[in-house]
């Protein structure tokens, strides 16, 4: 029996993460952009990042039956809107950050009014990134379209409330996390699927799988803030709760959302079934995505 793949030499392989990085920054570099805007768009979107979300479109490219080639624009896009909602995330009016990635976040760097318009600029370059796809443009761009604006809803109730009464704190949770940060996790599968011209059925694995890694992604992010040190996840911890924040250990507990998320990891694995020895990188995702310390 063959070994399954390692997370680091196979499946978030340097070659692999080089062409992500190289396709990033020729956008950044080819931008029409003033000096200082394009330095902070290269400070927002260059600066490291674990790569989840284009990573997940190549491997969702190559699950489909497709070279991981016949993604990356697409994959880059993603990872574009990803790099904005973490620069506006962290801008004083949200959640007022000052440490991303282990260093100073946009708005400490740059000042708040660069940070708002680099977010923006991203925003713009990300459309522009989907529109370059050789694989069913206009299909990506309304894609990314629709998670950036599932996005945007989670981060406005994750930030301002508003929701009906009506709604038990469960919901309200399941909302919240499955828009902020499960609609552009299931984008980057649906995207890489869509380039790599996946059959109906693995198709709806695909999508299906990519919403139940979007929840347990942000469960476990979730956890993090409650386990983890500042230096270990390179932003601050032990913030959510002072912020009243909605998080599934603040709704469950943490024993409860251990649980849940190794619910999470069983549904997500056993929905690849249908793809066969086609989803091994799927597979190895799921793995580390539960089990995840940063
Ligand atoms: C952080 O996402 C924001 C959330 C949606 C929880 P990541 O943990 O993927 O951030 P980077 O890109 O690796 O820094
Ligand atoms: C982030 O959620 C969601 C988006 C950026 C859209 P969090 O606010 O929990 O992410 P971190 O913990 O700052 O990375
Ligand atoms: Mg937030
Ligand atoms: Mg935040
Ligand atoms: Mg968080």
């Amino acid at each position: 029996m063959r070994a399954a793949p390692s997370i680091e030499t196979d499946v978030f392989c340097p070659s692999i993460l080089r062409e992500i990085e190289e396709c990033l920054a020729r956008f950044v570099h080819d931008s029409p952009s003033t000096p200082r805007l394009r330095e902070a768009i290269a400070y927002a979107l260059l600066g490291g990042g674990k790569r989840l979300r284009p990573m997940l479109a190549l491997r969702c490219c190559e699950a489909s039956g497709a070279s991981t080639k016949d993604a990356v624009e697409a994959a880059a896009a993603v990872e574009m809107v990803h790099a904005f909602s973490l620069v506006h995330d962290d801008l004083p009016a949200l959640d007022n950050d000052l440490v991303r990635r282990g260093r100073p976040t946009v708005h400490v760097a740059f000042g708040e009014a660069m940070a708002i318009l680099s977010g923006d600029a991203l925003l713009a370059l990300a459309m522009h990134a989907a529109c370059s796809t050789p694989r069913h443009p206009a299909r990506i761009a309304h894609e990314i379209t629709n998670a950036t604006l599932a996005m945007i809803t989670g981060q406005v109730y994750d930030t301002l409330g508003g929701f009906s009464e009506s709604m038990i704190a469960r919901e309200r949770l399941h909302f919240v996390h499955n828009h902020k940060t499960g609609a552009l996790i299931r984008c980057a599968c649906r995207v890489g699927a869509i380039c790599g011209d996946a059959r109906a059925e693995n198709f709806a694995a695909i999508d299906h799988w990519g919403d139940l890694i979007g929840l347990m992604f942000q469960a476990v992010d979730d956890l993090l803030d409650v386990t983890q040190s500042a230096a270990h996840v390179g932003k601050a911890v032990g913030k959510d709760a002072d912020a009243g924040k909605l998080t599934y250990p603040s709704v469950y507990g943490v024993e409860a959302t251990r649980h849940e998320v190794s619910r999470l990891r069983k549904e997500a694995l056993a929905t690849l079934e249908p793809l066969g020895a086609r989803a091994e990188h799927l597979l190895a995702i799921t793995e580390y995505l539960a089990a995840r310390t940063r």
